[in-house]
Formats: structure tokens, sequence, C-alpha cells
């Protein structure tokens, strides 16, 4: 298959083209992605002489660019999205313009370009907060809590109206929250690590007893690709871990696993609109394409750092000025309390 997989240079999307590259040499990828502050070209500089790939710095929101990648593509997995919630909190626009005009100027071309598989990646953000017990199944009603969660939201819908009119052959895979190397460090996990290695304060939002189910992202990665090979058209496939865990729960082990103390926990202001519980239904990918998590949270946390240990230049070079400016207009206003220093 002739694959075109937008924000290729982002977290999820350079473990895709990595895990397609690496051991599925009978694909072709091409990889869209405009390099936001979130994209790193440099994520697959070891594989730029593949043969198999290609790499197409542009815009999913410009036609002029989506235009020449995607002629003579069998199937798009869209990932390219501006994906953090506290920057859409922030400002929403962005994630107005590239998640969900991006998306529909994307199925557009995809249609004309009469590809056969389109995979939307989503998020289960858009289910909500919920309950402790529920879980949000593929027919759930969406009810999304901040602007990127309603972004993706509003993309689904417009996936689905492109099925239901057009009869495009678009299938939705809804992850849980994703954690493994590459994840830019704003995100908790990979932000918790850069910080513990420095010894700085460890931002916890609120009481730190939210919940989401983190799935490690290879194994997200091998469901989507089951999804391309075997999903269906029109239908929604989540994808979760059976792996709760609160935020405090997940601060605690990486600082047990790095070896430093808790004192470096520091509990800030809470995230506005902050969904308490985020917990999705796997039965139906596990049933209908045969797909499971197979690393469990500690196996893939210790991956993770592992991997951010090995990497610790491409962290330095992702926590560049713009990095340390958006820290600060998040978080320095926010630490009510002295930031706690530890005794070494
Ligand atoms: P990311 O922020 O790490 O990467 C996004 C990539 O998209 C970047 O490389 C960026 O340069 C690119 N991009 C942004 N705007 C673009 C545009 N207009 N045109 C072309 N490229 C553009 O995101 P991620 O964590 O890898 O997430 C990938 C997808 O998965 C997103 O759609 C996100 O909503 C979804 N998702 C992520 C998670 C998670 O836990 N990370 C969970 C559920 C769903
Ligand atoms: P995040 O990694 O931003 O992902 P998402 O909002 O998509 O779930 O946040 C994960 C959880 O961690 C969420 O409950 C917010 C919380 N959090 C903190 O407590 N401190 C932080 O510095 C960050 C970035 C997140």
């Amino acid at each position: 298959m002739k694959i075109l997989v937008t924000g290729g240079a982002g977290f999820i999307g350079t473990n895709f083209i990595r895990m397609i590259l690496l051991n599925h040499p009978e694909h072709e990828i091409i990889n869209l992605d405009k390099l936001t502050y979130a994209g790193n070209a440099e994520n697959l500089l070891d594989l730029s002489d593949n043969p198999n790939y290609r790499f197409y710095v542009g815009d999913i929101c410009q036609p002029d660019h989506v235009e020449p990648a995607i002629v003579g593509v069998d199937a798009v997995v869209h990932f390219a999205a501006e994906s953090h919630v506290d920057r859409s909190i922030q400002d929403a626009a962005p994630f107005v313009v590239t998640n969900i005009f991006g998306t529909q100027l994307l199925l557009d071309f995809a249609r004309e370009a009469k590809v056969s598989r389109f995979i939307y990646i989503s998020s289960d953000q858009v289910g909500g907060s919920l309950l402790p017990g529920i879980y949000l199944r593929e027919n759930s009603p969406v009810s999304p809590n901040n602007p990127y969660a309603a972004s993706k939201a509003a993309a689904e819908h417009l996936v689905f109206v492109s099925y239901n009119i057009h009869q495009f052959p678009a299938t939705i895979a809804r992850l849980s929250s994703c954690y493994g190397p590459y994840q830019f460090p704003e995100k908790l996990i990979p932000l918790v690590i850069a910080n513990t290695l420095e010894f700085k304060p460890l931002p916890v939002y609120g009481d730190g007893l939210h919940i989401r189910d983190w799935v490690y992202v290879e194994d997200a990665c091998r469901a989507i690709y089951q999804i391309l090979l075997k999903g269906k058209p029109g239908q929604i496939y989540n994808v979760g871990a059976h792996s709760e865990k609160t935020n405090l729960e997940i601060i605690k082990r990486i600082l047990k696993l790095l070896d430093r103390p808790e004192k470096l926990i520091t509990f800030i202001s809470d995230r506005l609109g902050h969904d308490r519980r985020y917990g999705v239904d796997s039965g139906k990918i596990e049933r209908e394409l045969a797909w499971r998590s197979q690393i469990d949270f500690e196996e893939g946390l210790r991956r993770t750092i592992d991997w951010y240990l090995r990497n610790i230049e491409w962290l330095a070079d992702t926590r560049s000025s713009s990095y340390r400016e958006y820290y600060d207009s998040v978080y320095s206003s926010r630490f009510t309390v002295e930031p706690t220093k530890p005794e070494f």
C-alpha cells in the first residue's frame, strides 16, 4: 500500500512510520507534516534514505500542499493536529483551523483522489469526563469539555458525514492517552521525566487524582495498523489498555524508577475544565480485530524512561526558548507555594 501519513513528525506519527518502515517493507509511506513546534524532522532522519519513505513539509490546511502529496495514494492515516489541551485553553483558534478545517480539506482531497482507506486518529477525550465504572463505547454520546476535545469531536462528525453522504471509506481510531518515545515534553509523562532529571518541581494539577487509561505507543500503533488493514468503513474502534492510573500514581512511579524524592511533587492550581476521568471500552477492537495491548504500564514506563535517558539531547533540543516561554505562560502564575527544593 502507498500510505499518506499526516503529522508523521510528531509523537504517534513518528512511532507509526518507524513501525511500518522497519517491519512492513511492503508499504510505502509519504509523510506530510507542517513541522509545528511539536514536529521534529530529526525523528526520522535515520530512515530518510529508505526507498519506501518520502517526507513533504506541508500544511494540511493548504490545498497546494495536500494535492501533490495525495496523488496515487491508497490510504491516508491522519494524525496531524494541534494536540495539547493547555494550549487549546490559551488559544483555541489553531485547533479549530488544523483539527477541523484541515481534516475536512484532507477528506475532500482524499475522496477526489479515490483513496480506498482513510483512518482518522481521534481521542477518548471526545467523550468528556466519565464517572468511575462508566466506559466510553463507540456508540456513546460525545461530550467534549475543552477546545482540543471539541475540535476532535467536530472532526469525527465530519469524517462520519463523509462516509454517510459519499460512502467515503473512512474509519476512526479513538485512542486513549498514549505515552512512549518521542513524546513532546509538554505532556505529563515526558514533562515529569524531564523535570525529575533536573530536580525541578513536578507540577500536579489540582489534587492529582485525575484518571486516564494509558496505552503504550507501540501498542497504539499496532492497533492503528490493524484498523488500517481490517477495520470497517464508517466504524469507530476504541483503543485502550485497561490501565487506568491517577496522575499522582504515575508521577510517583517515575520518581521511584529515577530514584528521586517525592518532595519534588508540587500541587498547583487546576487546569480549567479539567476532566476527572477518561476510560474507554476496547472490547470491539479486541473482539473484531484481535488486537489487545501487550505492554503493561510498568514495562512501558520503564521503556519510556530508558528512551529519554538515551536521548537526552533530543529532550534538550525540544526544550528550546519557545518551550521555556510556553512553560512560563502555563505554569509560572500557578505555583501557589514555594517549589520544593531537593536535599542533595
Ligand atoms: P503531536 O502534537 O506530537 O504531533 C502532531 C504533528 O502534527 C506534529 O508533527 C505537527 O508538526 C503536525 N501538524 C500540526 N499541524 C499540522 C498541519 N496543519 N499540517 C500538517 N501537519 C501538522 O501529536 P500526537 O500526540 O502524535 O497525536 C497525533 C494524533 O493522535 C492527533 O490527532 C491527536 O489528537 C491524536 N491523539 C493523541 C493522543 C496522545 O495521547 N498523544 C491520544 C489520543 C489521540
Ligand atoms: P496531558 O499529558 O496534558 O494529556 P491530556 O490532557 O490529553 O490527558 O495530561 C495528562 C494528565 O496530567 C491530565 O489529567 C492533566 C495532568 N497534568 C498535570 O497534572 N500536570 C502537568 O504539568 C501536565 C502537563 C498534565
